[in-house]
């Protein structure tokens, strides 16, 4: 693509209180930066009058909702929904270590590989995003992906050739979007700007 530019969803009600998973709504702060997104976008895409641009989301309401303002043309992808945290979705991770303290400590030992029970392991999501990854390097016009933090690590390390034992501790905070520039060497400029 000429450019990519990522999003995590605006904050969700869920990230107010700290749980995990679920598929609640944007915040009152997650709205505005729904509102605020489409002129930070816009501002650092091509000027030409050709641009094209392709909005890719998951299927969970925070980035449906987060995405709602861009104006440009829009597609839902499950293989982007934030990673499932089986039995531990909708805890906070204080709950976790309470209720669960020996996954709370493998995830710690080894957060790569660690599988909720139920649910997955950063091993199984950069599996799944293999297919989006696969259409986001036919791509050939600019790209906005708004997705979730586990999600927009995977994707990422890929273009940025971040090591697998890195990958789930890469940070990509809310209200920041980050973009993706390939340069003529094959490698990739990253710019992050705050978006408030
Ligand atoms: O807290 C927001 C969130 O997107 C959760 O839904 C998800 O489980 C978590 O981040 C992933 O981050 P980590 O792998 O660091 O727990």
């Amino acid at each position: 693509p000429r450019k990519i530019i990522l999003s995590r969803h605006g904050e969700s009600q869920y990230n107010e209180k700290a749980l995990i998973g679920g598929n609640s709504s944007l915040s009152v702060r997650g709205e505005r930066y729904s509102r605020a997104l489409p002129e930070a976008v816009i501002a650092r895409l091509p000027q030409d009058e050709a641009v094209s641009v392709a909005v890719w989301t998951s299927t969970l309401k925070r980035t449906i909702e987060t995405a709602r303002f861009l104006p440009f043309p829009k597609l839902r992808w499950k293989a982007l929904d934030e990673i499932n945290a089986g039995i531990c979705d909708g805890m906070t991770y204080e709950d976790i270590a309470e209720r669960y303290p020996a996954e709370y400590e493998a995830r710690k030992k080894d957060k790569l590989r660690y599988r909720y029970p139920s649910g997955e392991s950063y091993m199984d999501v950069i599996q799944r995003v293999e297919p989006v990854i696969i259409e986001m390097e036919r791509e050939r016009e600019c790209l906005v992906i708004v997705a979730h933090q586990a999600i927009l690590r995977c994707l990422y390390a890929y273009f940025m050739n971040v090591p697998s034992e890195d990958i789930p501790r890469v940070a990509i905070p809310l209200h920041t979007i980050i973009e993706l520039t390939p340069l003529p060497d094959g490698t990739m400029s990253e710019v992050r700007i705050a978006v408030d």
